[in-house]
């Protein structure tokens, strides 16, 4: 099995995503990388956005979004109406986001935790299927409606 993967950073997350591209998975990873490339700052909301549209028009089949804490590009892709974008710290976490809400973003916080946990997360992430049917999906319905 072979998966696209889109991965993006601002500068507190470069070395993290350098990291993951790297590193070995279970499955077979062809990964997308939207930058950024160096560690002159940036700012997260442009990567965010462009992952998110990435994974949005199914260019990928999920997305890997890291700066520093995590949460500011979290933010980003989550204005993205078609996106369901996680931040994870631990790979329990990451199970249950795939499980309850097919997450098809997963975030990272490159000063939160280390590239061992990080890879553990991504693993998690990318071999959990989302449990489809019942109250998640009823649920993931109501996320898509206005309020
Ligand atoms: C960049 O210095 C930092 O603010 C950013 O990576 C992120 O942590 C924001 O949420």
């Amino acid at each position: 099995m072979r998966k696209k993967i889109a991965i993006a950073s601002d500068h507190g997350g470069v070395d993290l995503k350098d990291f993951l591209k790297n590193e070995t998975f279970s499955i077979d990873i062809e990964w997308i990388d939207l930058g950024t490339n160096s560690s002159e700052s940036v700012d997260y909301p442009d990567f965010g956005y462009k992952l998110a549209d990435f994974v949005a028009t199914d260019q990928a089949e999920y997305g890997i979004a890291i700066c520093g804490s995590g949460i500011g590009i979290s933010i980003a892709c989550n204005r993205n109406e078609d996106i369901r974008a996680a931040v994870c710290t631990d790979s329990t976490m990451a199970r249950l986001t795939r499980i309850d809400n097919d997450a098809n973003v997963l975030c990272l916080g490159a000063r939160i935790i280390g590239e061992v946990i990080a890879k553990d997360i991504v693993e998690t992430f990318i071999t959990t299927e989302f449990e489809t049917g019942g109250r998640h999906e009823r649920r993931m319905k109501k996320l898509k409606q206005s309020h």
